[in-house]
């Protein structure tokens, strides 16, 4: 059961549905097949496209639950374990897990978090970071006034910081490796990632 692979987010088995939106670039390979035509783009696009896809559809699935008053989770962590999900899943070459998704009604009412402000995610015209330093240091600081993380990572090898804020989070939960086989799993899956 997945619910067991990942014990230190007790939401996967809380929740009453668990879904894994999966790329899928065998399809269009069988359509291929079906048509009689050469399937000329087994490159790293095939890849792209179809963890993009499922990206997508994943996004839609969340606006759609929304509507209908369910709260969702995406989990990353399936991909922490994509070749035992894959055969638990019957997944074939050419389908992998992209995230799973916990959904449910929920059981209180939820927070909205601050987030990056849009000078730091939209370029105009050109790609542009002017600032951009200054622009993570006040979200850091707007979002713990509102919203400070109940909990600090990876204090036994960076020590209690007094101000803990969304970057020194994201930076101490990327400094330590994750998933470091999944180009191995996919390749496994017979993608060309050239
Ligand atoms: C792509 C993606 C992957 C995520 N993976 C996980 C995960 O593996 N485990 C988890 O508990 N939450 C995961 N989350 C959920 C976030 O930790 C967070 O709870 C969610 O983004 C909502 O919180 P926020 O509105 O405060 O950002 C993920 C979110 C996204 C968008």
């Amino acid at each position: 059961m997945i619910a067991d692979l990942i014990p230190d987010m007790p939401w996967v088995r809380e929740a009453p549905v668990f879904l894994v939106f999966c790329g899928n670039n065998r399809r269009i390979r069988q359509v291929a097949e079906l048509r009689g035509k050469p399937f000329a783009n087994d490159h790293l696009d095939a890849f792209m496209n179809a963890a993009v896809d499922a990206g997508i559809v994943m996004t839609t699935f969340i606006h759609a639950a929304a509507a209908a008053g369910l709260g969702c989770c995406p989990i990353s962590s399936v991909r922490n374990h994509a070749q035992r999900i894959s055969e638990l899943l019957a997944l074939p070459d050419w389908v992998f897990p992209v995230a799973g998704l916990c959904a449910g009604y929920p059981a209180g009412r939820g927070v909205v978090t601050p987030r990056l402000p849009l000078g730091v995610t939209v370029h105009t015209d050109r790609f542009d970071e002017t600032g951009i330093v200054d622009k993570i240091e006040g979200y850091d600081r707007r979002r713990a006034a509102r919203q400070p993380y109940a909990k600090q990572r990876g204090i036994e090898r960076y020590g209690k910081a007094e101000f803990y804020g969304w970057s020194e989070d994201k930076a101490r939960q990327y400094s330590v490796v994750q998933r470091a086989d999944f180009g191995a799993f996919i390749r496994g899956k017979r993608f060309n990632l050239t």
